[in-house]
């Protein structure tokens, strides 16, 4: 079954369990190719992962007296882009990605969202609009009446409350179904959003400088290297919730809604295309094209990754402890 794997807590994790600091320096673990492994690899693309979304919802969990479950694949969304010249990214399409199959669901995609429900809707930004997955026909369907070129969605949980990032670095929240759209005047120049599970939502500027817009308020994020030229806001692990990982240059932090930020226990000597921690005990990483698939308890079982199980490896009981919960003691 496989909700049990999904219940941990956070992992790849430094990204996202803070240990004591007095502990910090010799947990920081540095990735290297070798976290990349081929036998952990599930899917080779044309072109690189910029972005995998793992939805938490009822794609991959199902209720605990629901047995009709006939899956073990986790079901996760990937959205495909080459590098421009000038680091600008061309989209080259998003693909459903389970049971080791990567299908193309809608050509011209560019973000993907989902909220933690029993739904199993997941939203996606594109050129002309706002499409919506349809999970009987695994194909996208277009959502509302919206045609802007949007390079980023944020799904509010709990409400029809859409956030989108439009290609001119507009945000707008998007309600009645996605019939409607209001300019949000207080976030300018974003160039990516994400929202924690608390719907608040954080976002970078073009000088790579990260905020979190809070009850109509946004408030700069304070401790973060200044003039970095690498920022990355991931959604986070699901047991995290007023805050979220980011990459800043070569290392993690999390942010906090309430403006603050702390060194996470990642540093990059390279980096991943796009990250996936939301399910917490299996995550996703793309390196290289290719999409790699890290199951937590495996790892720790296992010779596979040596530096990471030995990372974990006092983290054992938290893991499992974690690992007995289910989604709805998550929620409470
Ligand atoms: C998200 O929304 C669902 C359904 O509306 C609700 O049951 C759940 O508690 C919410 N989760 C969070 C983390 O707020
Ligand atoms: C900000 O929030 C984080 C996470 O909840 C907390 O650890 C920290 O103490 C808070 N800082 C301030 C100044 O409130
Ligand atoms: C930082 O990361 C980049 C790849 O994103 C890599 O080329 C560079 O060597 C890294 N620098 C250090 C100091 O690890």
């Amino acid at each position: 079954m496989k909700l049990l794997l999904f219940f941990t807590v956070s992992l790849l994790a430094g990204l996202v369990y803070s240990a004591p600091a007095s502990s910090k320096e010799d947990e920081t673990v540095v990735i290297t190719e070798e976290f990349f492994p081929d036998e952990l690899a599930i899917y080779t693309f044309e072109h690189d992962p910029v972005k995998i979304l793992t939805p938490l919802n009822a794609l991959n969990f199902e209720d605990d007296d629901d047995e009709e479950s006939d899956s073990d694949s986790t079901t996760s969304f990937v959205v495909l882009a080459d590098k421009d010249e000038q680091g600008g990214k061309v989209y080259k399409g998003v693909y459903l990605l389970t049971n080791g199959q990567a299908t193309k669901i809608l050509d011209n995609g560019k973000d993907a969202a989902a909220a933690n429900d029993d739904t199993k809707l997941v939203y996606f930004a594109a050129s002309d609009g706002i499409y919506v997955y349809n999970d009987e026909k695994k194909s996208a369907d277009k959502y509302g009446s919206l045609t802007d070129d949007f390079i980023g969605i944020a799904k509010v949980n709990g409400s029809d409350t859409i956030y989108v990032l439009s290609a001119d670095h507009v945000v707008y929240k998007v309600t009645e179904e996605g019939t409607k759209k209001e300019k949000i005047d207080q976030i300018v120049d974003a160039q990516q959003i994400i929202l924690d599970y608390e719907n608040n939502l954080y976002y970078y500027t073009s000088d790579k400088t990260v905020y979190v817009y809070v009850n109509g308020e946004v408030k700069k994020i304070s401790g973060l290297p200044e003039h970095a030229s690498y920022v990355e806001i991931l959604n986070p692990a699901f047991v995290f919730e007023n805050g979220a990982p980011v990459i800043v240059d070569n290392k993690s932090y999390l942010v906090y809604e309430n403006g603050t930020s702390e060194l996470g226990e990642f540093e990059f000597r390279v980096k991943p295309t796009a990250y996936s921690m939301e399910a917490t005990l299996i995550q996703y990483y793309a390196y290289n094209k290719k999409v790699y698939e890290y199951n937590i308890l495996t790892i720790i079982f296992s010779e596979i990754l040596d530096e990471l199980k030995k990372y974990f490896d006092d983290k054992t009981d938290a893991i499992q402890a974690i690992a007995t919960r289910s989604r709805s003691d998550l929620r409470a």
